[in-house]
């Protein structure tokens, strides 16, 4: 995913310095190319040797170090960068580089980089709310910086308060998203449903699926690492959302009918991954149901279709629905595209090895009204990656 990119790591002086090794590490893993430049500061919390050891390259301190494989290093080095991060970022550079101070390695190659800047500030509470910092920070954001907010919590003197720089999954997230893919999907609105409804019987008990919303996952992350602006209208899934997606949480078929229903409107495409109940209980107690002696029966009433009124009303947008199978894959989902009116239906079944619910592969076959593409088993990720080129094709 990041494969022959190359990223520009600037650390200052914070206790937080300890957490971009981390970083770094996971950068290397993903194969890019990862150059750490260091503040004088920044060589009291950590030592240069780590990051040379993590990255293989020479960690730059010194502007007139002449031990230099490049004839301007600062400046070959900014002209290579596909992505600078400045984490930790100390109140001190940010007013440094906010007012066009470059006096070290680390703020002349800020400098000289065309690319794009992500500064993630680490202080104290009180230094970060000073309202000196926040002009400077409010200055580089007016420049195309992207500042990653810092996160409330224990700050490194043991006080609570803003300041705290996020840990470095996340950080990896912003440079991930920064140059993960090519943008074309800027300026499109993308609404992703992923993960199980839930129908509740009475207080305790409900009916729900296997769904892990995985897949609907991978498509709302493959969509906002290609510079789309995403909404992910979740049920029950098993694990946290991809971060930059507008979330809406959502429990039973109709609280998903109606959040999808809202937006549905506004979007460019729509993509339905989500496993929707068709029945729910038609009584639901407010009281715990108590047992008796024999059998019970519960009453089910047919929800609204969700995928089937978006194709009923649909104005402009590319409606693409899932179906799983455990037989006649082919034929059942060719009728659900015509009956539900959509643009793509992407099938599974869920018998195969390697498809369906849980897993971390998938293999499906996209079917438009004329047009049937098998895709051989593959992750998730790379499925939700075919999908939108598809997608995108049409
Ligand atoms: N779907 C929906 N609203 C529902 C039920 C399903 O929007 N109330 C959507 C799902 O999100 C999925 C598609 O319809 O994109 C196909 O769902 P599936 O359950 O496989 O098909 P059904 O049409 O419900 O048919 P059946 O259960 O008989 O296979």
């Amino acid at each position: 995913m990041l494969k022959g990119k190359t990223v520009v790591l600037g650390v200052t002086g914070s206790i937080a310095a300890y957490k971009i090794a981390n970083l770094a590490r996971m950068l290397v893993k993903q194969h890019c190319e990862v150059h750490v430049l260091m503040t004088q500061n920044a060589t009291n919390f950590i030592n240069p040797i780590t990051f040379e050891t993590l990255t293989k390259h020479k960690c730059l301190i010194d502007t007139f170090d002449r031990n230099f494989e490049f004839s301007v290093e600062h400046v070959a080095l900014a002209k290579a960068a596909d992505v600078v991060m400045i984490a930790p970022a100390s109140a001190n550079v940010i007013g440094k580089i906010a007012n066009g101070i470059a006096d070290d390695m680390l703020t002349t190659t800020v400098m000289a980089c065309p690319c794009k800047k992500i500064v993630s500030p680490a202080m104290n509470h009180n230094m970060f709310h000073n309202p000196i910092v926040q002009d400077n920070i409010e200055k580089l954001k007016h420049y195309g910086y992207e500042i990653v907010e810092p996160a409330h919590g224990m700050l490194a003197n043991g006080d609570m308060g803003d300041g705290r720089m996020p840990d470095e999954e996340l950080l990896f997230e912003y440079i991930v998203k920064e140059i993960a893919f090519e943008k074309d999907m800027t300026g499109k609105k993308v609404l992703v449903t992923a993960g199980a409804t839930v129908e509740a019987i009475d207080p305790v008990r409900f009916i729900t699926n296997h769904s892990s919303g995985k897949m609907g996952f991978a498509l709302a992350k493959n969509a906002m690492l290609r510079g789309a602006e995403v909404t992910l209208v979740m049920g029950k899934c098993d694990s946290e959302p991809p971060v930059f997606a507008n979330t809406v949480k959502v429990q039973s078929a109709k609280d998903m009918y109606d959040a999808v229903i809202e937006r549905a409107d506004s979007m460019d495409i729509i993509v339905k991954a989500a496993a929707v109940a068709d029945y729910r209980p038609k009584n639901v107690s407010s009281e715990k149901v108590k047992k008796q002696d024999g059998n019970m029966s519960i009453e089910l009433e047919r929800t609204d279709d969700i995928l089937k009124t978006l194709g009923e009303r649909k104005n402009g947008q590319f409606i693409c629905g899932f179906s799983m199978e455990t037989e006649n894959m082919l034929e059942n989902s060719r009728k659900k595209l015509e009956k539900k009116n959509c643009d793509m239906i992407v099938a599974n079944n869920l018998k195969q090895d390697g498809a369906g619910f849980g897993g971390n592969t998938n293999i499906v076959t996209l079917i438009t009204k004329d047009d049937e593409v098998q895709l051989e088993k593959m992750t998730k990720d790379e499925v939700a990656e075919k999908i939108f080129d598809f997608i995108l094709s049409r």
